[in-house]
């Protein structure tokens, strides 16, 4: 998608003219390291798409579009010790190349440098992109406390847990996008409606995260069967419970209490009684409903076809992905 190939360059080229690179060289080499070792960009992708979309202003959002980037990028630095992962897009995660203190504190400089990328914005879009991306930074919180409470629950329903994927990982991306579509100067009522959209592509997104988690390849770039080890409660095993034999019920029961040091086994039986379920046919039908009801909120935008079709394709783009 070529459009796509002119936002990269454009965010590619301001990633690299704002790099943190200075002393303390501990609490900012980390950031660059995480930034520079790629990731697909989408939630900066989208939000200059908007922002180009709503009101040619492409390049006025550079900043907020660093914003969200570094953002999310703080919040897998924390995330990765949260779910003690060792890997993160093929390389050490933060606290397993440097140590935990490290990824706390340079997550924390990147929390506040995301803010601080919102200042040069005029007071009047600040504040409202100061408001969208404090709503959805505390959203995120509550989203990553639903998760780690869910590890230890064995009463988790499927209404929760699409709950947690639209808090943890779908408001971001429903606020870029409403981010970039203000900085056009997109009325409130259409950007509302673009933040929807992005808000349930995040949710079939996340959806496609926990199915490559689970049955990707090692490409994907993290510990393959991550959840699985660490016991998460994603729509797979919810919907597995609900297909299988009581005895393999049972069986996923006691799995999902057990976190054993060599966890060969336990994932791949789990990964055994989940193909057996046919349970990703399950996931996928449900992804592809979130997918329409996001293209739906496009509907009620002003846009032209082509605009649209450039939402669409994104949607269609990051459901397909492979890492
Ligand atoms: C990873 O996000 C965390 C989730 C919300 C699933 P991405 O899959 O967008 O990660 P990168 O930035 O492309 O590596
Ligand atoms: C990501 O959830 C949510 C946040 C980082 C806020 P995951 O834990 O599923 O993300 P990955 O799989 O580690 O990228
Ligand atoms: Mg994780
Ligand atoms: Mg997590
Ligand atoms: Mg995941």
């Amino acid at each position: 998608m070529q459009f796509l190939d002119t936002y990269k360059n454009l965010f590619l080229d301001y990633l690299s003219a704002n790099k943190f690179d200075k002393a303390p060289h501990n609490l900012y080499q980390p950031v660059d390291y995480i930034l520079e070792l790629g990731g697909k960009r989408i939630r900066p992708l989208l939000l200059l798409m908007a922002a180009d979309i709503a009101g040619d202003k492409a390049v006025d959002a550079l900043s907020a579009a660093m914003s969200v980037e570094v953002f999310h990028n703080f919040t897998l630095l924390h995330d990765d010790i949260m779910d003690e992962a060792p890997l993160r897009r093929g390389k050490a995660t933060v606290h397993e190349k440097y140590d935990t203190n490290t990824a706390i504190l340079s997550g924390d400089v990147m929390m506040i440098s995301a803010y601080r990328f919102l200042e040069n914005y005029e007071p009047k879009i600040a504040i409202k992109l100061l408001k969208i991306f404090n709503k959805m930074a505390i959203e995120v919180c509550e989203g990553q406390q639903m998760d780690m409470d869910f590890e230890t629950r064995e009463d988790v329903s499927i209404p929760e847990y699409f709950d947690m994927i639209t808090y943890k990982t779908s408001v971001l991306i429903g606020a870029a996008i409403q981010m970039g579509a203000t900085i056009g100067g997109l009325d409130d009522q259409s950007a509302n409606h673009l933040y929807h959209y992005g808000k349930n592509i995040g949710i079939a997104f996340q959806m496609q995260d926990d199915m490559l988690d689970t049955f990707g390849e090692p490409k994907v770039g993290k510990q393959p069967g991550g959840d699985i080890i660490q016991n998460k409660k994603t729509y797979l095993y919810l919907k597995t419970l609900q297909l299988v034999s009581d005895s393999e019920k049972e069986e996923l029961l006691v799995l999902y209490n057990t976190r054993p040091t060599d966890s060969s086994n336990k994932v791949a039986r789990v990964r055994e009684i989940m193909k057996s379920a046919h349970v990703e046919l399950h996931s996928e039908e449900v992804k592809n409903e979130y997918k329409n009801l996001a293209f739906s909120h496009l509907d009620a935008v002003e846009m032209t076809d082509m605009q649209i079709n450039q939402f669409r394709s994104f949607g269609e783009f990051l459901l397909r992905r492979k890492v």
